[in-house]
């Protein structure tokens, strides 16, 4: 018998994002979808910033911009496991891209895939035939993911599963204590965490230790793309100066990325933690995350500090080739 080949450790990392298209998951998917490091095999859509039609929308028209309308978008769940389903136009704009509106064909662009197959099953799909490979990063309410482990799907057999979400320490963005994709699906958010789904996350904690302002944006180059995200983000900001009282913004989605894939070095702290999700009825308290005692309960690795100067210069620099 021949000998294994080994893969080459340079070769691309096998990636599927979960987004609810959204002005950070915008950025996010734009890295994801030019970076060298990453080979995008997929992207599935979660109702959550806002609704799902407008998630598959954006996703599909975003990869098109960046000449990537090959990548398969596959459309997954439309509302939370068990609640109403609650959007964001204030922080993301009426269909999720602020003062823009992808809509429109351009023949030019190509078309995107969508494949048939709903996102749990997609996610499972491909864990299943490529044992050991996928990375999932999700940047959203977690539905599809524990609708797919509610499905039997195990995710020991992808390479890792890696959220944004949640909050330790920092106050919440949703609630006091509650970051927003746990408290859009409180139910799924625990659900991974009791099965232990979940590998690594990058809460509030870790994203909002950096700003991005619209000065910082100057740089990007005068293109179509880049008009797109600059209008995105400026919406983005004038959410913030009001909510948080900050002259900027933070760009979670595209900051968890790069912190977990592309330069895991520019996270400067980390924490193990068993971690469960509130699922009550109170809606002051559901979404909030809190430690738990239970010993039977996997561990989840949490990052909890950036080195902001390095991320800031790394996702602009990033962003800056995705929409040259
Ligand atoms: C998270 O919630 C959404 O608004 C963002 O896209 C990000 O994924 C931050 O709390
Ligand atoms: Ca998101």
């Amino acid at each position: 018998m021949e000998p294994m080949q080994e893969r080459p450790s340079d070769a691309p990392r096998p990636l599927i994002l979960d987004v609810d298209t959204g002005i950070d998951d915008m950025v996010a998917l734009l890295i994801a979808a030019t970076a060298p490091e990453l080979n995008l095999r997929g992207v599935t859509c979660v109702a959550g910033n806002v609704e799902i039609h407008h998630v598959a929308r954006n996703t599909g028209k975003i990869l098109q911009m960046v000449g990537r309308p090959d990548v398969p978008v596959s459309i997954g769940a439309a509302k939370p496991l068990q609640r109403r389903l609650r959007t964001a136009p204030e922080t993301h704009g009426p269909t999720g891209t602020g003062f823009v509106e992808l809509r429109g064909e351009d023949r030019k662009l190509g078309s995107t895939e969508f494949t048939p197959i709903p996102a749990a099953r997609y996610l499972g799909a491909h864990v299943k035939r490529h044992p050991g490979e996928i990375t999932i990063l999700a940047l959203g309410p977690l539905t599809n993911v524990a609708a797919a482990t509610l499905n039997g799907v195990d995710f020991d057999g992808a390479r890792e599963v890696i959220w944004m979400g949640g909050t330790l320490e920092e106050r919440g963005n949703t609630t006091e204590t509650g970051e927003w994709n746990a408290c859009v699906d409180p139910e799924a958010a625990e659900s991974c965490l009791r099965a232990g789904a979940l590998g690594r996350m990058f809460p509030l904690d870790a994203t909002q230790d950096v700003v991005f302002t619209m000065d910082d944006l100057r740089a990007l180059p005068e293109t179509h793309a880049a008009r797109v995200v600059r209008d995105a983000i400026r919406f983005y900001v004038g959410f913030h100066r009001q909510a948080e009282g900050i002259e900027g913004c933070y760009l979670h989605d595209p900051v968890t990325l790069i912190g977990a894939l592309l330069r895991p070095d520019l996270v400067t702290d980390a924490v193990r933690e068993r971690l469960a999700c509130d699922t009550g009825a109170d809606p002051y308290v559901a979404g909030s995350l809190y430690r738990s005692t239970a010993a039977d309960r996997p561990e989840v690795e949490l990052a909890v500090a950036i080195d902001a100067d390095g991320m800031k210069a790394e996702l602009l620099s990033r962003l800056t080739a995705a929409v040259a």
